[in-house]
């Protein structure tokens, strides 16, 4: 064996200690005393499978003012995650072949973790050819940052027909354009008023008639989250929808799209999500610049960073007892692997060496200045959080205490 890992690990749904032997950056053996030519002693740590995000937009190419393929995998890294699903409103927007195959050839060999690729939909965009080179598909039903906007119905049908016939995901932004107000906003309450939850649950009703395999990107109500459930949807929730609302007062830098609703939407999200009740954590890193969003509210675009913060938030969780560590490993690794069929997400003989070593003992106050993304700042300011200890992608360590000593060996899985 090339490296046994020796520590506390998830393996088949609970904690106890195990060496886990590593070949060409796969799980080849798991065993109580495996010999190594290398052995990483994590005895006093919990080893789990590293995180996989199904919802990342890292503006490279087009807007790597804000974030670039390099800087948010590190900070991907940096939180746990081994590996991350870039959703497709870049510049040009990944909606066509061309475009698509540019933007895969511009952030080559720039990534720390692993990644995946949405294609967007567009009326009239021919899918298909894209199919074998994204790991899904990605439709906006309401507007958002960026001008990829499905409104009508027929163009929605079509869309889901041509996704079908893939037989890829379709993580879809579930607001309906009809209901969405365009009353002037001063902040997040006037932004609320205008994206009301009902635009959420109409755009949820619609999916079952697109007839292929959709994920409700991140869930913000509580009626949307039972229109979801009732459906029997697949859905992410974000960290900001649990742990921030309406009342937050951030201003425009907390403007979101869906946006921050009121706190008993947010206590039955956390709630449903401790419960086991929300398949995935799904980030929607949006990264913008400080100057984008110290304008005035109308004008700041919507989005806030979080790929580094999530998971590094729900340990604190777990260690204070909130909540479960199988529920939070099932939504951040296991769940997102099996609906985008990713050979990831669990420690498993077979499945790609992504791991997430923690000490349980550092919990500790979050801080702009020790984060990795390029916009340079958080909403999660002195929250308690647990950030790794190391983060490994398919057998190598990429950072170890916030730094890196890996090489940026990242791969696109689907190559
Ligand atoms: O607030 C948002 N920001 N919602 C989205 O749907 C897109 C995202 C972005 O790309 O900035
Ligand atoms: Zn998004």
């Amino acid at each position: 064996m090339e490296l046994v890992v020796e520590g506390r690990a998830f393996v088949k749904g609970k904690l106890s200690n195990w060496g886990i032997g590593i070949e060409d950056g796969k799980i080849a053996a798991l065993g109580k005393s495996l010999r190594g030519d290398e052995k990483l002693d994590c005895r006093h740590m919990l080893i789990l499978p590293a995180a996989i995000d199904p919802h990342v937009h890292f503006r490279d190419p087009g807007l790597t003012a804000k974030e670039d393929f390099a800087t948010g995998t590190l900070a991907a890294a940096c939180g746990g995650v081994g590996c991350v699903l870039d959703m497709p409103n870049t510049l040009p927007p990944a909606v066509g072949l061309r475009d698509l195959m540019e933007k895969k050839e511009a952030i080559a060999r720039k990534a720390w973790v692993d990644y995946g690729l949405f294609a967007g939909c567009v009326p009239g965009g021919k899918l298909e050819p894209m199919a074998p080179h994204v790991i899904g598909f990605k439709m906006f039903m309401g507007s958002s940052t960026g001008k990829l906007l499905v409104t009508e119905e027929k163009d929605m049908l079509r869309i889901g027909r041509a996704v079908s016939g893939t037989g890829k995901v379709l993580s879809v932004h579930t607001e309906d354009e009809a209901l969405i107000g365009t009353e002037a906003e001063r902040d997040l309450r006037d932004h609320l008023r205008n994206r009301p939850s009902a635009a959420e649950v109409s755009a949820i009703r619609k999916l079952p008639s697109l007839g292929c395999r959709t994920n409700v990107c991140h869930v913000s109500s509580l009626d949307g989250l039972r229109a979801a459930e009732e459906l029997k949807l697949d859905k992410e929730v974000t960290a900001h929808h649990m742990f921030l609302d309406r009342d937050s007062e951030h201003g425009a830098f907390a403007k979101v799209n869906p946006p921050l609703r009121t706190e008993q939407d947010r206590l039955a999200l956390l709630q449903a999500f401790i419960a086991g009740r929300i398949e995935m954590l799904g980030s929607d890193h949006a990264p913008h610049t400080l100057e984008d969003k110290e304008q005035e509210f109308s004008a700041a675009p919507s989005g806030m960073p979080g790929v580094e913060t999530q998971v590094p938030l729900m340990l604190a969780l777990v260690k204070k007892g909130m909540l479960p560590l199988d529920v939070l490993v099932r939504a951040m690794a296991e769940r997102p692997a099996e609906l985008f069929g990713l050979n990831k997400g669990r420690i498993e003989v077979g499945r790609d060496a992504d791991l997430m070593i923690v000490d349980t003992r550092t919990m500790g106050g979050i801080k702009v200045n020790n984060l990795h993304s390029k916009c340079g700042w958080t909403l999660y300011e002195g929250f308690d959080a647990i950030f790794p200890h190391a983060t490994m992608v398919r057998g190598s360590v990429v950072v170890e205490d916030g730094s890196v000593v890996g090489e940026r060996a990242g791969r696109d899985v689907v190559a």
